[in-house]
């Protein structure tokens, strides 16, 4: 296993360009499998994760390769098998991404119940459940969910959450389905919005792009796709708050600040400048104090709790105290006992970390236990006075396409070595 070492102290100054977003890359990978032919994908990431997605896809029988330019060419004129094997899902819950596809093509699918994960149970009862309402039958045998579906048909879906792959496995279910599928209190994610893009692209009807209410009209056949990934608002929100967190400067090139709207807003209401054209971001801190500002995650677009880890990073050196609730996963704080490591002064109660600013951390030894819990580390690993030893970075890389090369690129001293 690798590890990253990490000689805290030195600002991230310069520029760093993010890849494509690895949670758009995996629904938009799944829906290859909805129609014969070559589908044709730019800017797909190259993380653990996706290629976990390339492998499943490819033992259901799609054919794929990369372009010298990058851009993935998946055929799926020969999808047969219908099974998602528990030794792949295991490492990756996205996998059940793969249910809606397979049943709107086979009228099949049998797919590993994902295990749990660090942050959480992560039922999928609303998947099937999604599922079921437009026709599709389960049952759970030997730790798989085995779905059958001779013709799905159109119905109105309800989430009591708008669930991010939940609605995305309903969407790719009803393009197929016969008449219409309406989705109430959809997420509005923007890596649904790239799904709707694709999809669109193949002949499907949907109406609502960016609402909380999906109406789409199942069609007879699809094309395959050409789609580019949107850029990775995730990946470019740790690299903002990296740049605030050492006092750095920081242009980050090829993102959408358009995805961003309540990062921004907090990181300025802390006292760190931030500007941003059509595809850039600069973030900058003039010497000044963070001020303390408090965060409450959120479905978008609200607060992403996919950086709340990373968010707390910073928090831990600001003036004040800040309050950061989850209100979306029961167990995301696994990263609060590694900053205390670190010397943070953080105390939880209930979905809320107190945190109390301090004026620096010191380096430690600390173990990653989850992927955003481990950028939170690196960040903090980037601000702490000496070395910081970061072990099991195998969860980082699932998300993240050579994070310390580009940290490295833009002044930090940072390494990769095996354990
Ligand atoms: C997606 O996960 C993302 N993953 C997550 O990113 C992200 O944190 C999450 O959305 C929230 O934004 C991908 O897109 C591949 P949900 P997802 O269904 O779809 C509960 C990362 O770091 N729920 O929106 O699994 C669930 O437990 C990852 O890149 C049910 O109860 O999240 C959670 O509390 C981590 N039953 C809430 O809903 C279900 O059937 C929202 O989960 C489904 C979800």
């Amino acid at each position: 296993m690798d590890k990253l070492v990490i000689e805290g102290g030195r600002r991230i100054v310069g520029e760093i360009r993010v890849d494509g977003a690895k949670n758009a890359a995996l629904p938009l990978l799944a829906a290859t499998l909805l129609a014969p032919g070559t589908h044709r994908l730019e800017n797909v990431p190259d993380l653990r994760d996706t290629r976990t997605m390339l492998r499943l896809l490819a033992s259901f029988g799609v054919e794929w390769e990369r372009e010298p330019g990058g851009a993935l060419l998946l055929n799926s004129d020969r999808v047969e098998n219908f099974e998602a094997s528990y030794d792949l899902v295991k490492t990756m819950r996205a996998s059940v991404l793969v249910l809606g596809p397979l049943l709107a093509r086979l009228g099949r699918a049998r797919v590993s119940l994902p295990g749990g994960c660090a942050i959480g149970a992560r039922p999928i009862d609303f998947h099937t459940a999604g599922l079921a309402a437009l026709g599709a039958d389960f049952d759970l045998d030997a730790g798989y969910v085995d779905g059958r579906a001779a013709r799905l048909t159109g119905n109105t879906v309800y989430f009591d959450i708008p669930s991010v792959t939940g609605t995305e496995n309903i969407l790719m279910a009803a393009v197929r389905a016969r008449g219409t599928t309406v989705i109430k209190n959809a997420a509005r994610e923007p890596e649904i919005g790239n799904l709707i893009d694709m999809l669109t692209g193949m002949g499907a009807r949907i109406k609502g792009r960016g609402s909380d209410i999906l109406e789409v009209e199942g069609v007879d056949e699809l094309g395959p796709a050409s789609v580019r990934i949107i850029p990775d608002r995730i990946e470019t929100g740790t690299f903002m708050l990296a740049a605030a967190a050492t006092g750095g400067e920081l242009r980050i090139n090829g993102c959408s600040p358009q995805h961003l709207p309540a990062l921004i807003e907090k990181l300025r209401r802390a006292g760190v400048k931030v500007d941003q054209g059509d595809d850039w971001i600069l973030v900058a801190r003039d010497g000044g104090d963070i001020t303390a500002v408090d965060v409450k995650t959120m479905p978008y677009p609200g607060f992403p709790t996919d950086l709340q880890a990373q968010f707390m990073a910073l928090m831990t050196l600001a003036r004040g105290t800040s309050v950061i609730t989850e209100t979306i996963f029961e167990n995301r704080f696994m990263h609060v006992a590694e900053l205390r490591r670190l010397g943070a002064d953080i105390s939880i109660d209930g979905h809320s970390a107190v945190v109390r600013g301090r004026k620096n951390l010191r380096g430690a030894n600390v173990m990653a236990t989850d992927l955003r819990a481990s950028a939170s580390l690196v960040i903090a690993g980037l601000v702490a006075d000496g070395v910081t030893e970061i072990s099991r970075i195998y969860h980082l890389d699932r998300g993240y396409a050579g994070l310390e090369k580009k940290l490295a690129r833009a002044g930090a001293v940072i390494r990769r070595e095996s354990e």
